[in-house]
């Protein structure tokens, strides 16, 4: 695969820009629909703890050491030794001695552990048991809090974001941060194709609706890691790399922003 889009990580490495999305495929159909994924192409493999398919996930992948795979720790493994504990668990289930990218899954902000967890992090990275260590839902003052204390910044923050919901604040702090921002729910869960917008972009492309809004993302210098359970879903998504959008297209998606787009939890609220 030549020209794959990668992102330049502020550690030094480099994250491909389209990755595969596996929340809610279980662990019994995850490692035929990794492999599907890494027949099609994709470069990167986005799982976590809590989506319980992780020793399915890593038999999708265990015999590409090349991909870039990616796991979270869940919100009741914060805390220094609890995280430590909890990413040696994650790397046990997937049949790896390291990760490409551990994030820490939500905040939590009143559970105040993070920071905690934070440097139980840097530590795992230390170790070589995560090449690059970054952090998922976490909000400015989060960010803010983990920089200053430790001096670390995260390599990634993924948060929800898809056309309807488009975090410009965010992607803005994280652009002055050396930050690189990941897409989760990149298609709004599947309801952003229906979207007209969307619709008329891909019958004048002559792309499948999602692989417009992939594209999208893509244009903009996102990570995105699109969930898909059918081969003809995980191919059509891929198409996102073989066409380019116009920038009166891309203005036509950057339209759609609500400030009620918001479909998962606020990482204010969840604990
Ligand atoms: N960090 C976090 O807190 C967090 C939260 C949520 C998600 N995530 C990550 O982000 C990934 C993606 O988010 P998501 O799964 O919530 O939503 P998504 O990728 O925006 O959408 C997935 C939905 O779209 C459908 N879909 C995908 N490709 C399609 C196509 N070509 N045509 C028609 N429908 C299509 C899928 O259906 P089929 O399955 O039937 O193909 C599924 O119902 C997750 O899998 C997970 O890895 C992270």
């Amino acid at each position: 695969m030549t020209d794959y889009p990668t992102l330049a990580l502020n550690d030094h490495r480099q994250i491909p820009q389209l990755g595969f999305g596996t929340y809610k495929i279980d662990d019994a159909d995850a490692p035929e629909a990794v492999r599907t994924a890494l027949d099609t192409g994709y470069q990167l493999v986005d799982t976590a703890a809590i989506y319980e398919n992780e020793t399915g996930v890593g038999k999708g992948v265990s015999e590409r050491p090349d991909i870039f795979l990616q796991t979270k720790v869940w919100n009741d493994s914060q805390g220094f030794e609890r995280a430590k504990k909890a990413a040696d668990k994650c790397l046990a289930r997937l049949d790896r001695d390291h990760v490409d990218m551990l994030l820490i899954h939500w905040p939590c902000p009143d559970k105040g552990e993070f920071l905690d967890t934070w440097k139980a992090f840097i530590e795992l990275r230390e170790a070589g048991k995560a090449k690059s260590i970054g952090v998922s839902n976490f909000r400015e003052q989060d960010l803010r809090r983990i920089i200053d204390e430790t001096g670390v910044t995260p390599a990634v923050n993924q948060i929800e974001l898809h056309p309807s919901f488009q975090q410009r604040e965010l992607r803005q702090l994280h652009k002055e941060l050396g930050i690189v921002t990941q897409s989760w729910s990149p298609l709004g869960q599947g309801d952003g194709l229906a979207n007209p917008a969307i619709k008329a972009i891909a019958e004048e492309t002559g792309q499948p609706a999602s692989a417009v809004i992939l594209r999208w993302h893509i244009q903009h210098g996102l990570a995105v890691i699109p969930k898909a359970s059918s081969r003809d879903h995980i191919e059509a998504n891929f198409k996102a790399l073989s066409f380019a959008l116009s920038d009166q297209q891309m203005a036509a998606i950057d339209a759609l922003d609500s400030a009620e787009g918001r479909m998962g939890p606020d990482p204010s609220e969840l604990n």
